[in-house]
């Protein structure tokens, strides 16, 4: 249980990165497979994860991140992407998933998909884009967990320029929009805010018993 808390001592919202320090593939597998494992609402997970790699487009995405320099020197940049239209071929191809997985009778979801087609139709269109963008943030919580675990540092970021991310990603075309943005690396030992203690708001402001 002691490790739980040290990890999340250890991690911060990580200003500067060593751009020399790379995360292995088989690290960065694991920590894409667990952010696979993330919960979502309805099991529907409305996401798609970009890594993004190539050091041309991340200089691009650095002009649309107001000077965050975390983009281009971390090891990899994720960027947590959620569907622009939750449309009814979603919800089919998730259910063929279920079906295929659980190996159950593709009738017999039916139900559950006229269910999810209702929602998907009876919801205005800006509550379903905040409701799939908030499936990103368990994302972000999950990869944040587990990055502490490995000791890989990340900065969980909203401070970019949403559009000019889409623009640079073509994302629109392909139905998706930019959520999140999550560099992740190892941290450069002079980062000013390394010396800097956690702030966290006392116990009691936080929690109550009832
Ligand atoms: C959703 C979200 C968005 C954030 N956006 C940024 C950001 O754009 N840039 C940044 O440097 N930090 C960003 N932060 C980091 C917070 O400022 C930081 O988590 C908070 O001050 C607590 O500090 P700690 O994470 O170092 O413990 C963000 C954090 C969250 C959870």
């Amino acid at each position: 249980m002691q490790s739980i808390l040290e990890d999340l001592k250890w991690r911060y919202a990580t200003k500067k990165f060593d751009p020399e320090k790379k995360i292995s593939e088989s690290e960065l597998n694991t920590i894409l497979e667990a952010i696979r494992l993330a919960p979502s609402s309805y099991g529907l997970q409305p996401t798609k994860v970009m890594v993004i790699k190539d050091p041309e487009i991340r200089e691009k995405l650095f002009d649309a991140s107001y000077g965050q320099r975390q983009v281009v020197d971390a090891s990899h940049l994720i960027v947590l992407t959620s569907f622009r239209e939750l449309h009814p071929v979603i919800i089919h191809s998730y259910l063929d998933v279920v079906a295929e997985t659980r190996q159950q009778n593709r009738e017999d979801l039916k139900g559950f998909e006229n269910m999810l087609i209702n929602f998907s139709q009876t919801k205005d269109r800006n509550h379903l884009s905040e409701w799939m963008k908030k499936q990103n943030y368990i994302v972000l919580g999950h990869l944040l967990q587990i990055c502490a675990q490995l000791r890989i540092d990340t900065t969980p970021m909203e401070g970019f320029n949403a559009d000019r991310y889409d623009q640079i990603l073509n994302l629109e075309e392909r139905n998706l929009k930019t959520d999140l943005v999550i560099p992740m690396g190892y941290r450069d030992h002079s980062d000013q805010y390394l010396q800097r203690k956690k702030v966290r708001r006392p116990f009691n402001d936080i929690v109550e018993f009832l």
